[in-house]
């Protein structure tokens, strides 16, 4: 462990569960449990519970889980120590420095180093836009009307001309040319050596919702292709679950967070006040954005570009913001063609002027699709009604899809009778009435051999902790060793010696995993909710087939050894005795 389980221990039972995670998600009682939308997955009814008792939360849609550590590393993009020290100062612990284990150190260290190595760049690059050498990429940036302040708060710089500059000066900090190279600062080629991604571009540095710098943007100052250059995905850069400018949007406290195309757009938009604006990385927006979005704002509000790809871009964002149950407006920037371009033609006010008319997404995906039909035609004229009732029957809620007939019905003319009648027509041909909504879920996997074998065994880890009585009763046919998985054998050795004392303590073994994806493994196996089973007799029967299972599994496991491991033959003749027994034992569960 990086710090002493008992002052890892301290600081978890001095952040309970429920204030930290209220810091973060609307949560309210219900029964002994809290309830809320979760904010790892997009949901419309609250299926995130956090439980005081256990001092844990679970999602029961898509099986994010943890203690108060994995729920702070979770959304604060946080490592485990990082998490640590996050919580030990909020409580007020002081913390020993702290202890690595050789993996820890290699794990923990990539991803630090990353971050350093990032970060140092990003402090070159500054410079450099201030040196002789940047007068090119300064003036670049004054042309864009950028204010000096603007230019500091986003940490924009400038890569030069020469092609190995920044290599050098890394190397001279210490980092390792594979370090470098894995940040995608530099690449190796065995006609140039170690070379510079980026020259000759001005530099935008990509800061993750904490301000640390996880890649780069830089672009040419000129017309030359790509225009923008952006850095690789790597252990601490995912495109897709990051927002260039949320780290400032995030606490610009507005009631809407506006999503735009480009770097450029979302500088240009704090500049002009207007610090909820955000931009996907280079890539289109996806999912795991609108997620990220979900927890800070109920509306986003669209500033695409107005040419023909950003209202393709801007059809599709809107299908993800609807999945993700935010709601979503269109700005119209005519005759300009982006926020940035808007902003500087125009001025705050006009922009302001335009935000109050957003149109309703739904609105625009239907004057949209209207283009590519002629209304003076009559034929042409039933299609595009008929496209419409299709759309229409995106609603699920009979109330939202009636108000929404309504209004295009005024809209576009359209008899409201009418328009219902073909609603109800495409419904019915198509069983599209209502459409079924597929909860994303993690948890569920194939039934390969491999899978069951840990399925038992996570089972009856479930199992114990739901009735920690039945310990007793199993205890002389099953030990840690017949966990076969590593991870839950962790987990049942810390379990049986809780059980053992008489306690059990969820939340404080999930504190023994640092990485965040076991973290929520083993909070999976403390909240798994067994299957409904109706009678006691099958409840017994089920429980008796898992401790079967595993026994058996384990008796496998350790007859394949035989050849090799010595000790394994304990392990089989123990195992034999036991199968044997357990297949003529009543188990009873009262
Ligand atoms: P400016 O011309 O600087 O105003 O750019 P913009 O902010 O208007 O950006 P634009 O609409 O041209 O592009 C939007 C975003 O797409 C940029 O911020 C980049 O993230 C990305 N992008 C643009 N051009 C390229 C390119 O050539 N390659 C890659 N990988 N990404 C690009
Ligand atoms: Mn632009």
């Amino acid at each position: 462990m990086y710090y002493p389980d008992e002052i890892v221990e301290e600081v978890r039972m001095k952040n309970d569960i429920v204030d930290v995670v209220s810091g973060y998600v609307k949560i309210q009682k219900k029964g002994s449990s809290y309830f809320g939308l979760c904010p790892f997955h997009n949901e419309k009814s609250p299926s995130f519970s956090v439980s005081p008792s256990r001092q844990m939360y679970y999602c029961f849609g898509c099986g994010a889980g943890g203690n108060v550590f994995t729920f702070v590393m979770e959304y604060e993009n946080y490592s485990f120590p990082e998490a640590i020290k996050h919580l030990a100062q909020k409580a007020g612990v002081s913390l020993p420095e702290a202890e690595y284990s050789e993996e820890m150190k290699k794990r923990e260290s990539k991803r630090s180093r990353l971050l350093e190595v990032n970060k140092e760049a990003a402090k070159y690059f500054f410079y450099q836009l201030r040196s002789d050498k940047g007068e090119g990429g300064y003036a670049y940036l004054k042309k864009r009307q950028l204010s000096d302040e603007t230019i500091k708060k986003f940490g924009l710089g400038f890569a030069n001309v020469t092609s190995n500059d920044l290599v050098k000066y890394l190397k001279g900090k210490g980092f390792e040319d594979k370090l470098i190279q894995e940040a995608g600062l530099a690449s190796f080629d065995e006609k140039y050596g170690m070379h510079d991604k980026f020259w000759n571009r001005v530099m935008f540095p990509i800061q993750d919702i904490n301000h640390r710098v996880i890649g780069f943007g830089g672009r040419v100052m000129g017309d030359a292709k790509p225009k923008y250059l952006n850095s690789p995905e790597t252990m601490i850069f995912d495109k897709s679950r990051n927002l260039y400018g949320l780290n400032y949007a995030r606490t610009s406290r507005k009631n809407n967070v506006i999503l735009c195309e480009g770097y450029m757009d979302v500088i240009a938009m704090h500049q002009a006040g207007f610090t909820q604006a955000v931009a996907s990385l280079g890539t289109a927006f996806t999912e795991g954005q609108a997620s990220l979005l979900k927890r800070y704002t109920e509306e986003v509000i669209l500033a695409y570009d107005s040419d023909g790809a950003g209202t393709t871009a801007a059809l599709r964002a809107i299908g993800i913001l609807k999945e993700a149950g935010l709601t979503g407006k269109v700005l119209n920037l005519e005759p300009y063609k982006d926020p940035d371009e808007f902003i500087k033609n125009m001025g705050t006010e006009a922009f302001e002027e335009r935000m109050k008319a957003a149109e309703n997404s739904f609105f625009f995906e239907i004057r949209m699709l209207q283009k590519d039909y002629d209304l003076q035609d009559p034929e042409s004229k039933t299609k595009f009604y008929r496209e419409i009732a299709k759309k229409l029957c995106g609603f699920s809620e009979e109330v939202e899809r009636d108000n929404y007939i309504q209004a295009v019905a005024d809209k576009y003319s359209i008899g409201t009778q009418n328009l219902k009648k073909l609603v109800l027509s495409y419904a019915t041909q198509t069983g599209l009435a209502k459409p079924a909504e597929r909860p994303k879920s993690g948890i569920q996997k194939k039934n390969t051999p491999d899978e069951m074998r840990k399925k038992s065994q996570r089972l009856l880890l479930t199992w114990l902790v739901e009735e920690p009585s039945l310990y007793g009763k199993i205890k002389k046919y099953i030990s840690t060793e017949d966990f076969t998985e590593d991870l839950y054998k962790k987990v049942a050795e810390r379990l049986f010696a809780d059980l053992e004392q008489g306690q059990m303590n969820p939340a404080a073994i999930i504190s023994l995993f640092s990485d965040e994806e076991e973290q929520r493994e083993v909070a999976g196996v403390f909240n798994t909710r067994l299957k409904e089973l109706t009678t006691r007799a099958e409840q017994e029967k089920a429980f008796h087939d898992i401790v079967l299972a595993v026994k058996r599994n384990s008796y496998e496991y350790y007859s394949a050894q035989l050849g090799s491991d010595v000790s394994a033959l304990n392990q089989v003749i123990a195992g034999k005795k036991a199968l044997e027994e357990l297949s003529k034992t009543h188990i009873s569960l009262d």
